[in-house]
């Protein structure tokens, strides 16, 4: 993992002393170098620049949304994607250009549909045939208005991953079935909508993939689909969307390629197709890959617990309401001391938080030089899919994220308060 540090020792995020931020915000906390984001979004859109394709990198923002992410992602002139009405609404608070926005989900509500339309966003991805039809009549109020839509489908393909990060496979809840003929019918029926203007299609095949060949057997897929599309329905793609799940290092066991080496991939891939058409424009949707490794959480270390015999516990100030990701998916991560983040372990402890619950354990089992209370303990690449997934589990508020560029901080969230916490409580007296 690289780790950076200043004369003192201490870590270092985006140039910022790591105890220097937890003594100024506090713990836990939120960190993002964000110079680490921008550099990711850049090094995607130069594989496709060098080609030249026509692209857009449309950042997962499930993976991490407030209105400051989506502001460094319309500066670095990403597209976004929208799983919800509040991801679109955050957005719309950070003055995202709506026309790079492409709206997802398998449920998307009448008001959230409607929500997209009056704010004209771009692309809305057309999950299933409920959809369709409900897109279709919210239109019909406006007759001189047509949306470019892209249908989801499910390619078959099961990614290398854990099973809830999965969502190619014929079994899934997500897209329109190919085999079935349930897209093609979705495809026809887009056709012969006017409002609606059919511009290609979209397939996620996971998250946390390591292997190209997933990739490259989607992208195959879909282009036989598109060319079995032109063939019999007339229908000239304008957009291939190959979704995300480019897999990052979380510890030192995981050894993923190079983000940009996935796109190369699927270019290639696309440009070596017999096509009756020109190549389309290719998305992609990398969330994780994106803000994952740019992200850590700050803790300060409390309690210690020794059994004789045991794996010591060390418990810190936040937990699974700030970082559910080990206790749903196993996940495992890398700590450090902040103030020596390059020492060599002295111990393997539990990394626990402060939640009631048994299985609130940030790290199994976590190699760390000897802790006090009040040490500052940072977990590392936490960027993705962390704070977007917080809870007030316990009623414990949610921490703060801060932004950190070229050696300055800035607060982008404020720390929720405990009056946050009941400021929807209404009393039943
Ligand atoms: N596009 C679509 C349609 C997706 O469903 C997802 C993720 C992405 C793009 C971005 O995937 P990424 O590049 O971030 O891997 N909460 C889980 C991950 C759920 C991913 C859901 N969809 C986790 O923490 O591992």
């Amino acid at each position: 993992m690289s780790i950076t540090t200043n004369a003192q020792g201490h870590l270092t995020i985006g140039g910022v002393d790591a105890l220097a931020l937890a003594q100024e915000f506090q713990t836990p906390l939120y960190v993002y170098d964000v110079g680490a984001i921008r550099e990711q979004i850049r090094a995607f859109k130069r594989v496709f620049e060098a080609e030249p394709v026509d692209y857009a990198v449309s950042y997962a923002s499930k993976a991490f949304a407030t209105v400051a992410m989506y502001q460094v992602a319309a500066q670095e002139g990403a597209h976004i994607d929208v799983v919800s009405g509040g991801e679109l609404y955050t957005a719309l608070q950070a003055d995202f250009p709506m026309q790079d926005v492409a709206f997802h989900g398998n449920n998307k509500s009448e008001a959230e549909l409607q929500l997209a339309l009056d704010h004209h966003v771009g692309t809305i991805i057309v999950d299933n045939f409920y959809e369709l039809d409900l897109l279709t009549r919210l239109l019909t109020a406006t007759p001189e208005r047509t949306q470019d839509i892209l249908l989801r489908v499910t390619p078959g393909i099961s990614a290398h991953t854990h099973a809830y990060d999965q969502t190619g496979q014929v079994d899934s809840k997500f897209g329109f079935d190919l085999d079935s003929g349930q897209a093609e019918q979705a495809a026809k029926t887009s056709l012969a909508t006017p409002q609606l203007n059919l511009r290609g299609i979209h397939a996620h095949i996971g998250s946390q993939i390591f292997e190209v060949a997933g990739f490259v057997g989607a992208t195959t897929k879909l282009l036989e689909i598109l060319c079995d599309w032109h063939t019999r329905l007339g229908f000239t793609p304008a957009v291939l969307n190959v979704g995300g799940g480019f897999g990052i290092r979380y510890t030192e066991a995981d050894d993923p390629l190079p983000a940009e080496d996935f796109v190369h991939a699927i270019i290639e891939t696309a440009k070596a197709a017999e096509l009756p058409f020109a190549v389309p424009a290719i998305w992609i949707e990398p969330g994780r890959s994106i803000v994952g490794p740019a992200g850590y959480q700050l803790y300060t270390v409390g309690s210690r617990k020794d059994v004789p015999g045991l794996r010591p516990y060390v418990a810190v100030d936040g937990g699974m309401g700030d970082n559910i990701r080990p206790a749903l998916y196993q996940a495992d991560y890398d700590a450090v001391k902040a103030d020596a983040p390059l020492a060599p372990a002295t111990e393997h402890v539990h990394l626990v938080g402060k939640y009631c619950e048994s299985g609130d354990i940030l790290i199994d089992d976590a190699p760390l030089p000897a802790t006090q209370p009040g040490d500052v303990v940072a977990v590392l690449a936490t960027g993705a899919y962390g704070y977007t997934m917080a809870s007030n589990y316990n009623r414990n508020p949610r921490p703060a994220v801060v932004f950190v560029e070229g050696g300055a901080a800035k607060l982008v969230v404020r720390r929720e308060s405990y009056a946050d916490l009941t400021v929807n409580d209404l009393s039943y007296l």
